[in-house]
């Protein structure tokens, strides 16, 4: 048993979506939860920058004396995750890995890749992938547009799905079999990248899988908290805006509860 929170951080607060995984599989852990919203977007940043902020992410996690930390950021852990892994005296999951290992389980022939232009301009996802299956045929696509129009609460409807529509027509024309929602969050709008993708496409979704493999992790270390209905949830964020509240809990899937803190990195 180990009561020690489990720290998670992002570039915002899309990384809720991780979040609200994680409170599924893992109900009784305390989370503390980092979104860096004064530096946010990091999808648009350059490697090095990446690797700095991420770097001062987990260390603001680790002097909190979390038991692990969780990239949820897929930009971060694209860039970062490598770095912020030589620095941390605690197990650290990135979105990546977990990702490719299901991939690798489903024998797939054409796997769709999206994310920021960070994530597929690192190829982490191909490469991580080709590693375990050298024959599978990936293609990656970079959706520069989806995020910001998520944040700004498009998540049904006419312009998403032109957006959806736009990137997504070369995947379907590849007739690829799988697709990775390779950023925190595209999982808001899944039902639309279904809708358009159709039932045949099975859509992978990191925040499931590091929810997954984080809990398998905790059970067989040992290292769960003990039964706690009234697991802690504490929010820290670098800006605190107006619009906190209502795009942290369409991320989040729910009211947000726990208290909020404002900080400097
Ligand atoms: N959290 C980022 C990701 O998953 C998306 C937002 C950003 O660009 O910072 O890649």
């Amino acid at each position: 048993m180990n009561a020690r929170p489990i720290g998670v951080f992002d570039s915002g607060l899309g990384g809720l979506t991780v979040v609200n995984e994680i409170k599924k599989a893992l109900p009784y852990e305390d989370i503390i939860y980092l979104g860096d919203t004064a530096r946010v977007p990091y999808g648009t940043r350059s490697k090095e920058v990446v690797k700095k902020f991420s770097l001062e992410d987990a260390i603001f996690l680790i002097t909190r004396k979390v038991k692990c930390l969780v990239i949820a950021c897929n930009t971060s852990s694209a860039l970062g995750a490598s770095e912020v892994r030589k620095i941390s005296p605690v197990p650290v999951f990135d979105a990546i890995s977990p990702t490719v290992k299901k991939v690798a389980t489903l024998s797939l022939r054409k796997t769709g890749v999206i994310g920021t232009r960070g994530t597929i301009g690192s190829h982490a996802y191909r490469d991580a992938i080709k590693k375990l299956n050298a024959k599978s045929k990936i293609i990656e696509l970079a959706c520069p547009l989806l995020v910001p129009a998520i944040e700004e609460g498009e998540t049904s409807g006419q312009l998403i799905r032109a957006l959806i529509r736009k990137y997504l027509t070369p995947l379907k024309k590849e007739k690829i079999d799988s697709l990775i929602l390779a950023c925190t969050h595209y999982p808001i709008i899944k039902k639309e990248i279904k809708r358009f993708m159709g039932q045949g496409v099975a859509l992978i979704d990191p925040a499931e899988e590091i929810a997954a493999s984080l809990s398998l992790y905790l059970e067989e270390k040992n290292l769960l908290a003990p039964e706690n209905p009234k697991a802690k949830r504490i929010y820290f964020v670098t800006d605190l805006t107006s619009r906190f509240i209502g795009v942290a809990e369409m991320f989040l899937g729910e009211r947000i509860s726990g208290s909020i803190k404002k900080v400097s990195l």
